[in-house]
């Protein structure tokens, strides 16, 4: 009997991966039971009384997956000693929404498991309970991430996508964290929801070519809409428009639909309607929402595992915004 329990665990521990890279779904359910209903009950608060919170919250969890992986270190302030990923240019534009669900959640958490809960999952699970509620698909998230004890601006530069960077550029950053073209143009699906600050796009729109002539990619009359919302922007740089102008606030797949009619926003979203290598993808998930649905979910899933830290490595904050 000995014998056979010696080798049924010395053949699992030859099948399962190291137990430090892996999450369990069923993570808190001892150490913590009301993990899942306090991380639903903070997002609706939240969502409901600030509608921007989804999106902030999605574009955070990017910008902290793709460095140092999904280990909250974005969430972390600066100090005399250490300028934080929060405080990279890029980052400066993460509405302080997105934050604050995560702290708002921690700090319920705190009450009620002190110790126990990382603000990685946290914003992961809130992530993606976020993007539910604004009608996207339900995906996995697996729990069991460890906070990050890294978080430096410097790393920044080079790792996120940028609107002005030509495709090639953007597919390289996805590809280097083990994302294809067509997990890519999925997760930049996400422009569904959300917005983005005229400084984002204005060079499209005016002085292209060093005229008043506008990109030619962009609808005649919505580049019109585009320069009469960013009429003020030198005066006002917080001015902002919605990424789907069609239904800003509803996570489906119209994103894909408007941008072979000229109505995408950035550079970079024109960009995937014109590259051979993407536009098929923007075919098929403008015509066909339950496949942008799927590929999205699979996409989110592989994104919630990047890079993360688990068993020794990293901590448990006891602040978001700190290391311990
Ligand atoms: C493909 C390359 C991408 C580029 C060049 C890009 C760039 C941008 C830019 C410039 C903004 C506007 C930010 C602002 O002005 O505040 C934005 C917004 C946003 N991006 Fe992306 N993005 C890309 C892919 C993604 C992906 C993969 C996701 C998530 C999976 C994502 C999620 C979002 C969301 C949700 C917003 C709206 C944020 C808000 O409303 O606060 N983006 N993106």
């Amino acid at each position: 009997m000995a014998m056979l329990v010696l080798l049924l665990l010395s053949s699992l521990a030859v099948l399962s991966p190291p137990s430090e890279a892996r999450l369990y779904n069923n993570y808190y359910a001892r150490k913590c039971p009301s993990f899942n209903k306090i991380i639903q009950d903070t997002i609706t608060n939240k969502q409901i009384t600030n509608p921007s919170t989804a999106a902030a919250t999605l574009r955070l969890f990017l910008h902290d997956c793709f460095v140092t992986g999904c280990d909250a270190s974005t969430l972390i302030t600066s100090t005399p000693f250490n300028t934080a990923e929060r405080d990279a240019d890029i980052n400066l534009s993460l509405p302080g929404d997105a934050f604050d669900v995560v702290v708002r959640a921690k700090t319920q958490l705190e009450l009620t498991c002190p110790g126990v809960v990382s603000c990685a999952d946290i914003l992961a699970a809130a992530t993606r309970d976020l993007v539910t509620m604004v009608g996207g698909p339900y995906y996995n998230v697996g729990l069991g991430r460890r906070d990050g004890q890294v978080s430096k601006a410097s790393l920044v530069e080079g790792n996120l996508p940028r609107p002005t960077m030509s495709m090639d550029q953007i597919i390289q950053i996805f590809a280097s964290r083990g994302f294809s073209v067509q997990e890519m143009v999925a997760l930049s699906g996400a422009h569904t929801i959300g917005f983005s600050h005229c400084k984002e796009f204005i060079s499209g729109i005016y002085n292209y070519s060093k005229t008043e002539q506008t990109d030619p990619q962009y609808n005649p009359r919505f580049a019109t809409g585009l320069k009469s919302a960013c009429a003020d922007y030198p005066k006002n740089p917080t001015l902002s428009v919605f990424n789907d102008i069609m239904t800003p606030n509803k996570f489906d797949n119209l994103y894909f639909q408007n941008l072979p009619r000229g109505l995408g926003v950035l550079k970079s979203d024109h960009g995937l309607n014109n590259d051979p290598r993407t536009k098929p993808f923007v075919g098929l998930y403008a015509s066909n929402q339950t496949e942008f649905f799927q590929a999205f979910t699979r996409a989110m899933e592989k994104l919630s595992l990047y890079g993360i830290k688990t068993g020794r490595q990293g901590e448990i904050r006891r602040r978001c915004d700190a290391f311990n």
